[in-house]
């Protein structure tokens, strides 16, 4: 088989810190070949060399076996490499067939875009490898899932021949993971090679052809498929065993805590209901699982949860008391920790540093602020402590945020607010990003909080961390909570019926 990519000897530093230690890949051509290794570990770096977005201290990349330099993206898609990002950077306001050309556009004469041309190949492209995306719709009206096949289709059009895709899975849902590996495997099928990133090993496991291990910014090991498993791949990453586990049943459940009753919303634009006569409590000591399909009202029940979506009608209590119109700032105060959908935009300030992000929107609050004054002290032992307990992997507490890995960023959210919330804990995909080490262990210490009392309220779209977490499950639909079960009593089928608008009447027996 032939080699397409291999890099050899790759060194990159970031100051003191160590990203990449004489790294060698090879990938072969028309594989799928995926990336694992715990946060931090260097995978991001190393693609991002490859894309010619950081420069490696050193080594050679070989493209084809021939050696190439790439000091920038373009000579990247030069080379037939094209870089889905995470984080898209597509513009909102123009359509999926102007975002795919931009900067590449045909031109009729000299000024005039050719708009026929233009909607014509993106179609041309999009038929060929079943993307299923409208050229001319704009980008800001479609989905993240839909976002992302536009920047395959963008590198697609760039005649990449390798595509790079870091972590394509995070935010998508279980059903548009499946969609994508569909055209992962379509993408192959036409001889295209797919370098793939995932900390969900059931995924590697099910798309890849070959693996390679990363840790502490070295490959510790590169494995066929065929001759690995998910315990083995996940004792190569982080040097011992770790499976993920049932919580054990709740030890106390006292008095109710969080209280939702019949909460209504409409969406600001075409007044949908969104939310309609939602009613559940969380009582302390367990753990309250929201399960159902991603866009079925639980962006909009968390965001009426903190006081940023208005309600038509209903009722939110804390403890009693009625909380239904307090504002964020209020009703953290009021004792609500709050793990957010989406990191970068509402749980961290990633231009300050650790120790800042560690007790971000808490200052006023003990032990931070001390007769009306910051207490640094008490920040900075606050943060240190959070940094071990969380293997928060930074050089030190005053390092930007900016600048960590992105399982680096959603482990001191998680820390922050799980430790600073003295009665409830709303987790938003709390693992979202997180390798399968610090899963374990973010799972273990929202089961402590439980156990120390606390509401917790979790919405997962992965109904497995649905299933090993919760004490109790309710199943979101259409805005609507169809049903409400012990975990007990439940299995992953009738909830992924329910999940579909199915209740337990409507499956036989
Ligand atoms: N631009 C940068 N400046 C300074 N340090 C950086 C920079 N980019 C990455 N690092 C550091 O390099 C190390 C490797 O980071 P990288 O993003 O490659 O990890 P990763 O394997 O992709 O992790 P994750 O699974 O969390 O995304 C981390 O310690 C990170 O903080
Ligand atoms: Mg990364």
């Amino acid at each position: 088989m032939a080699t397409i990519l291999e890099m050899r000897g790759i060194t990159k530093r970031f100051g003191d810190v160590l990203a990449n230690d004489r790294v060698n890949i090879k990938v072969e051509k028309g594989t799928i070949h995926s990336i694992v290794g715990e946060n931090g570990a260097g995978k991001t770096t190393l693609m991002n060399i490859c894309y010619g977005l950081y420069h490696a201290d050193s080594g050679e990349i070989f493209i084809n076996e021939e050696e190439v330099e790439i000091k920038d993206p373009s000579a990247a898609i030069k080379n037939g490499i094209g870089m889905i990002h995470q984080h898209f950077k597509l513009i909102p306001a123009m359509t999926v067939a102007e975002n795919v050309m931009l900067g590449n556009e045909p031109r009729k004469n000299r000024f005039f875009l050719d708009i026929d041309e233009l909607n014509g190949q993106t179609h041309q492209i999009s038929e060929q490898y079943r993307l299923a995306v409208d050229p001319e719709s704009l980008v800001e009206d479609i989905s993240v899932g839909i976002r992302q096949r536009v920047e395959i289709l963008k590198a697609l059009y760039r005649k990449a021949n390798l595509l790079i895709l870091d972590e394509p899975t995070a935010l998508l849902t279980p059903q548009e993971s499946e969609d994508l590996f569909r055209i992962i495997n379509r993408l192959k099928a036409d001889g295209k090679t797919i370098l793939f990133i995932s900390h969900k090993l059931k995924e590697i496991m099910q798309i890849s052809d070959r693996v390679t291990v990363m840790r502490d910014g070295k490959v510790v090991d590169t494995v066929e498929k065929k001759d690995t498993s998910e315990v083995k791949l996940a004792r190569l990453m982080v040097g011992r065993d770790v499976l993920l586990k049932t919580a054990p049943p709740s030890k106390k459940i006292g008095e109710v805590i969080l209280k939702a009753e019949n909460l209504s919303a409409e969406s600001e634009l075409h007044h949908r209901q969104v939310l309609n006569n939602v009613s559940f409590e969380v009582r302390s000591g367990e753990v309250l699982g929201i399960a159902g399909i991603d866009g079925n009202g639980q962006t909009e029940l968390v965001r009426a949860l903190i006081g940023l979506q208005k309600l038509t009608k209903g009722k939110i209590s804390l403890r009693g008391k009625d909380i239904t119109h307090l504002h964020v700032k209020e009703m953290r105060d009021a004792g609500i920790g709050v793990i957010p959908e989406d990191r970068l935009v509402e749980g961290l300030v990633v231009n300050f540093d650790v120790q800042e992000n560690t007790f971000l929107g808490l200052q006023r609050n003990k032990p931070f602020s001390k007769n009306g004054l910051l207490d640094w002290k008490a920040v900075a032992s606050n943060a240190e402590q959070l940094v071990e307990k969380f293997d928060i992997r930074t050089p030190n507490i005053t390092h930007p945020v900016r600048l960590l890995s992105g399982g680096n960023q959603q482990k001191i959210i998680v820390a922050r607010e799980i430790f600073h919330a003295p009665d409830t804990i709303i987790a938003t995909q709390p693992t979202r990003g997180l390798d399968i080490a610090a899963t374990d262990f973010v799972h273990d210490e929202l089961i402590k909080q439980r156990d120390l009392g606390k509401a917790v309220l979790l919405l997962s779209l992965s109904l497995e961390e649905i299933m090993l977490l919760s004490t109790r499950i309710a199943v979101i639909y259409k805005g609507e909570i169809v049903s409400i079960v012990n975990k007990d009593e439940t299995t992953a089928e009738d909830l992924g019926l329910m999940m579909l608008g199915g209740t337990y009447e409507h499956i036989p027996a």
